[in-house]
């Protein structure tokens, strides 16, 4: 299906494919990926790349996928490619891992979309930031524990998280993107003034076959995760509700 200059229907479509199960792909965005001529795809879609590859094989696939430090192609590429695609009256859909507008820099090229006139939708999807601690058996919330919820990138571009206020927020906190300054970043909690025994989760490649799940303290995680030779993608929270994995564990099904 293809639009031209004077259709006033969506061009681009900037698509949630959730966590990486195909069943937790939305009914929206399923059909807007069936319709699609263009698919811009990240890595972090997990099970949705051979969905799209088995049954898109008549459409455009672009792989535009990066990785920390190892990017495939740049932000300003992909927002050109996006653009050069729309232009072409292509419908073009985006596909981002979890929720677009979640640390996934949907924002960046919705705005770059806007100031070159091109009509968009977004279509929301499972962040990781949820679904990951979810299927490991983590409440990130429960009325016995702190009573916020936030969520922080562990890779700022420019340093302004207050970690004093973070650390006196009683709040769970998720970092995304925390791999790689797992340490300095628990460093700076306690400095700040939160408990070093305060229990922190990794879950390493949630909803994939080499899940891991691994828990600790904020003292002692950074060594554990070293010593288990933990590497992104993946999900850290902190907390008090990363206790109630041990209760819950066992008993939590997943149906594959
Ligand atoms: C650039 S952010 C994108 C987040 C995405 N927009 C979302 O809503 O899930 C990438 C980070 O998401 C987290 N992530 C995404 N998929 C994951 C998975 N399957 N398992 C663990 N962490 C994941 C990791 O922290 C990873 O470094």
């Amino acid at each position: 299906m293809r639009f031209t200059d004077n259709d006033k229907e969506c061009k681009v479509y900037i698509v949630g494919a959730g966590p990486g199960k195909l069943d937790l792909l939305t009914k929206r965005a399923e059909k807007i990926i069936e319709q699609a001529d263009v698919i811009l795809y990240d890595e972090l879609i997990g099970e949705i790349k051979e969905f799209i590859e088995k049954n898109k094989a008549d459409a455009i696939l672009v792989d535009v996928g990066k990785r920390s430090g190892k990017h495939k192609k740049s932000q300003e590429e992909i927002n050109q490619l996006i653009l050069d695609y729309a232009k072409k009256g292509y419908k073009v859909v985006r596909l981002k891992g979890g929720d677009p507008f979640i640390f996934g820099r949907g924002g960046e090229e919705v705005e770059f979309l806007a100031e070159h006139g091109v009509k968009f939708e977004v279509v929301p999807g499972i962040t990781s930031a949820i679904a990951v601690p979810t299927k490991a058996a983590i409440p990130l919330t429960h009325r016995k524990f702190d009573p916020a919820l936030v969520f922080i990138t562990g890779r700022e571009a420019k340093e302004r998280i207050n970690w004093r206020a973070l650390a006196e927020l009683n709040a769970t906190i998720v970092i995304l993107m925390g791999v790689g300054k797992l340490k300095e970043n628990c460093k700076k909690l306690i400095e700040n003034g939160k408990t070093p025994e305060t229990p922190v989760a990794i879950i390493e490649k949630g909803f994939s076959k080499e899940e891991r799940v691994i828990v600790g303290n904020l003292e002692n995680i950074s060594e554990i995760a070293k010593n288990k030779n933990v590497k992104p993608p993946a999900i850290i929270v902190i907390g008090e509700v990363v206790k109630l994995r041990e209760k819950l564990k066992d008993f939590l099904c997943f149906m594959d």
